[in-house]
């Protein structure tokens, strides 16, 4: 079988940069997509083996030259506003871009002869925060839990969850849809909770006097994952995942935010006191989210395999490792 040719949007974000290099290591030919005037910095341990696109996905007709141009067996889509907090701030760039980013992908694909029959893949992102409040009875949240999304981040990616549903009913385009569960690890920006926590600890290990971290809600729950683990799920679900079909990765198990900051704070060298920062409390918290991974251990063989004090203790270094340049 001749080698597939991924094309990542958001190849230079978080999980779009470790998926590049996980496709490299396997022989993929790769592209994929960056948003004029962001950096292709994380894509620098593959940069001389990989195609990358600056083309901005809400250009619809730039997204198809790009596409046509890389006729790619498998498209995988990260490309999206991901924060649940910025969400709170500019809901509507949240929507826009994530919404309209994706139908623009889906149209480019639907709209070409040569792309409907070269395209055997498309992965299309969603989160578990489709699902919002759940009730503690419905955990773990399985693939047909209703979608009751209570933040405009989780409401953007039902939207794009039932596009997606809509176009592989409609158009047969061999879509997957993946609800991914909280992953971390070197390279996700600052916003989201580990990043925050070990930014501020590698900052606070080089400064004098009482340090003090500032936090919010440590009340929650959430299924955490290594990056690494989680884009080697989403190729899984590239090569085996059954078009039509949702998938859940994650952990399969819920971590107080609590237990995650204790872990890093023995990681430090030195002693941090805690404080809430109302500012960091959202308008509205979903307490607990924990995914039934049954679906995609039994159809692609996808097992979680980073032990997640690794996933910590590498985040925190790649902080310590940033500030030190
Ligand atoms: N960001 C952040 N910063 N969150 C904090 C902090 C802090 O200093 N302190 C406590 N939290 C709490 C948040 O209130 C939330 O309950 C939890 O930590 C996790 O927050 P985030 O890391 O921002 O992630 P998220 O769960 O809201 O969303 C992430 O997971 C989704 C999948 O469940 C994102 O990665 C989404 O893109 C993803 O879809």
């Amino acid at each position: 079988m001749p080698s597939p040719r991924v094309f990542i949007t958001g190849i230079a974000g978080f999980a779009g940069s470790h998926l590049a290099e996980l496709c490299v290591a396997k022989g993929d030919s790769v592209s994929g997509t960056l948003l004029p005037g962001t950096s292709a910095r994380n894509l620098n341990a593959v940069r001389s083996e990989i195609e990358v696109i600056t083309v901005d996905m809400l250009d619809r007709k730039a997204l198809a030259g790009a596409l046509r141009r890389a006729k790619p067996t498998w498209v995988i889509h990260l490309a999206a506003a991901t924060s649940v907090g910025a969400s709170f701030t500019d809901p509507e760039a949240t929507i826009r871009n994530n919404v309209i980013s994706s139908l623009n992908l889906l149209e480019a694909i639907r709209q070409d002869r040569t792309l409907m029959r070269s395209v055997e893949k498309v992965v299309m992102l969603a989160s578990n925060e489709v699902y919002g409040r759940v009730r503690p009875s419905m955990i773990p949240v399985d693939e047909n839990t209703p979608l009751r999304p209570v933040n405009p981040y989780g409401a953007s990616k039902a939207a794009v969850d039932l596009i997606a549903h809509s176009y592989h009913a409609s158009f047969g385009l061999p879509i997957v849809r993946v609800r991914a569960s909280n992953h971390a690890g070197p390279r996700q920006a600052t916003g989201f909770v580990v990043p925050d926590f070990c930014h501020a600890i590698a900052q606070l290990e080089h400064q004098k006097g009482r340090r003090v971290i500032k936090v919010g809600d440590l009340s929650a729950r959430r299924d955490f994952s290594d990056v690494r683990d989680i884009v080697r799920g989403y190729r899984l679900l590239a090569l085996k995942g059954r078009p039509g079909t949702i998938y859940h990765l994650g952990s399969g198990r819920a971590r107080a935010i609590r237990s995650v900051l204790h872990t890093l704070l023995k990681l430090a060298t030195c002693p941090i006191d805690v404080i809430t920062d109302p500012k960091k409390l959202r308008p509205v918290e979903v307490p607990i989210l924990r995914a039934d991974i049954s679906r995609a251990r039994h159809d692609v063989g996808y097992q979680p395999a980073i032990p997640w004090n690794k996933t910590l203790f590498d985040t925190l270094e790649y902080w310590r490792e940033r500030r030190r340049r």
